[in-house]
């Protein structure tokens, strides 16, 4: 697809959340959610409990992005972190105009009310001011975040057949890109 995404910015944010990068000292909330993340919904993620679980809580510190362009956005609720999604540009010279979004995960108690939308709106907000691409995957079906991702502007392109593997079970993901408006400056 050509063109500026479809995204509809004017919607308004509800106030019961707020949505902001993660910090370092943001850590522990972090593991807690991601953890739970991976443990409740496994086809929906590249890692695993499994290899995160054991992680020191100075690894999972670590891994969350100081400074631009790569970022965690926490969705709070007062001070609870109720959702989240990743931001990251690839390292290769040759690639770095493309990012991707990953990690998407809302808290059960806290779905069909607009948390998804927001924390992925606000991925392409920040990534339109670093990245022209950006790519995303998706459980082909997980029919809420396969729409959550439609209806922001993401377009499929392709699909990679069994992409998770959980015991013996093999999951397919749609691909997505979404072409955004050259960074200015870039
Ligand atoms: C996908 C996920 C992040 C969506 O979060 P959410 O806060 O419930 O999403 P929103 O309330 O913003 O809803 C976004 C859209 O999805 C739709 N939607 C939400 N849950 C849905 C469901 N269970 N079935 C169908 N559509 C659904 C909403 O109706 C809305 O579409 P609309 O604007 O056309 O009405 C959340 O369901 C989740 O965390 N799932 C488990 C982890 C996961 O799958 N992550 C994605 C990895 S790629």
């Amino acid at each position: 697809m050509e063109g500026s995404p479809e995204i509809n910015r004017q919607e308004p944010m509800p106030d019961a959340f707020s949505i902001r990068p993660l910090r370092p000292s943001d850590a522990s909330a972090y593991r807690d959610l991601r953890l739970e993340a991976l443990q409740s919904n496994p086809e929906a993620f590249g890692s695993s409990y499994e290899e995160e679980a054991p992680l020191p809580l100075e690894t999972i510190e670590a891994r969350i992005p100081t400074s631009n362009p790569n970022a965690i956005f926490g969705a709070f609720a007062g001070d609870v972190l109720v959702g989240m999604a990743g931001f990251a540009v690839y390292d290769r010279l040759k690639a770095r105009h493309k990012g991707v979004m990953w990690g998407v995960y809302v808290k059960p108690e806290w779905r069909k009310q607009r948390v998804g939308k927001a924390l992925v709106r606000r991925v392409i907000d920040h990534a339109s001011r670093h990245v022209i691409m950006l790519e995303a995957a998706v459980g082909l079906a997980n029919e809420s975040a396969r729409r959550t991702y439609h209806g922001l502007g993401f377009r499929p392109y392709g699909i990679e057949r069994k992409a998770i593997r959980i015991g013996d079970v093999f999951h397919d993901e749609e691909l997505l890109s979404m072409d955004l408006p050259q960074p200015t400056g870039a």
